[in-house]
């Protein structure tokens, strides 16, 4: 059950974060617009939202999740990968200090980088994939402070997606949406796996709050897919975001 969650308001230089994708610049009016309808989201799941101000500095700060790692008894802050983005998670830090004691909290240290998009949380058991982003270091380190507070934690090979949530996410009840390389990999053989076709793989992406899973607008296959599971949807728009290859998860810390 998650009573919290912290998200940033996109600055105008949203335009300017890292993308892969071809889709065109964000428009900064609509993406003020989702997110507050992502805030609306999270609060009719029942949390109470804390909104950071936006970071002019930091391109991609809008994408809190890649700064910590929460759980109920400790927090890690993140070494971002891209080196554009690091520095984003100083400020998160801070608002983290109002949640967790000073000893709940870590921080991943040089030359470790870890994102908190590569961290997909099963239970107690965290796995943590390593990818461009995440190295092995990072990965060790996390672990490490998460093994320290009673949690575990292991990592993923992975060659084709920026995060390992891009591509998965846990449904509880051992429920486990797939996409692309995580489709049929032997690591997951033991979840009830949903797998997402090719042109919706974005939808990979939703998340589990509270008993409703939030799902991108526009992925009807995905969104069915989830309620034959016996799941509640609630679509939230994430267009402007997924230009920049942001998705739901990337939007929020919860815990
Ligand atoms: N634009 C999000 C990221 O690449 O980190």
């Amino acid at each position: 059950m998650f009573t919290h969650a912290i998200v940033r308001t996109p600055g105008p230089n949203i335009t300017e974060g890292i993308t892969s994708a071809s889709l065109g610049k964000p428009d900064y009016a609509l993406a003020l617009q989702q997110h507050a309808a992502y805030v609306a989201a999270l609060q009719a799941c029942g949390l109470e939202v804390t909104v950071l101000e936006a970071a002019p500095a930091f391109p991609d700060a809008g994408f809190v999740e890649d700064t910590a790692v929460l759980a109920r008894r400790v927090a890690v802050i993140t070494r971002p990968g891209a080196p554009s983005r690091q520095g984003e998670e100083i400020s998160v830090a801070e608002a983290l200090r109002a949640f967790y004691h000073p000893d709940q909290m870590h921080c991943i240290a040089a030359p470790g980088t870890l994102e908190g998009g590569d961290v997909m949380r099963v239970e107690d058991h965290f796995y943590v994939g390593l990818s461009s982003r995440t190295n092995a270091e990072g990965a060790r380190q996390l672990i490490a402070f998460l093994d320290r507070h009673g949690y575990s934690g292991s990592t993923v090979a992975m060659q084709e997606m920026l995060h390992l949530k891009t591509g998965l996410a846990y449904l509880e009840n051992n429920r486990l949406l797939t996409a692309g390389e995580f489709i049929r990999h032997p690591l997951f053989a033991y979840f009830n796996t949903i797998p997402i076709e090719p042109q919706e793989a974005y939808a990979a992406n939703c998340i589990y709050v509270n008993g409703v899973v939030l799902v991108p607008t526009g992925y009807p296959g995905v969104q069915a897919k989830i309620e034959a599971a016996g799941l509640r949807t609630l679509a939230v728009d994430t267009s402007e975001f997924r230009k920049l290859d942001g998705g739901l998860s990337c939007l929020s810390l919860r815990f």
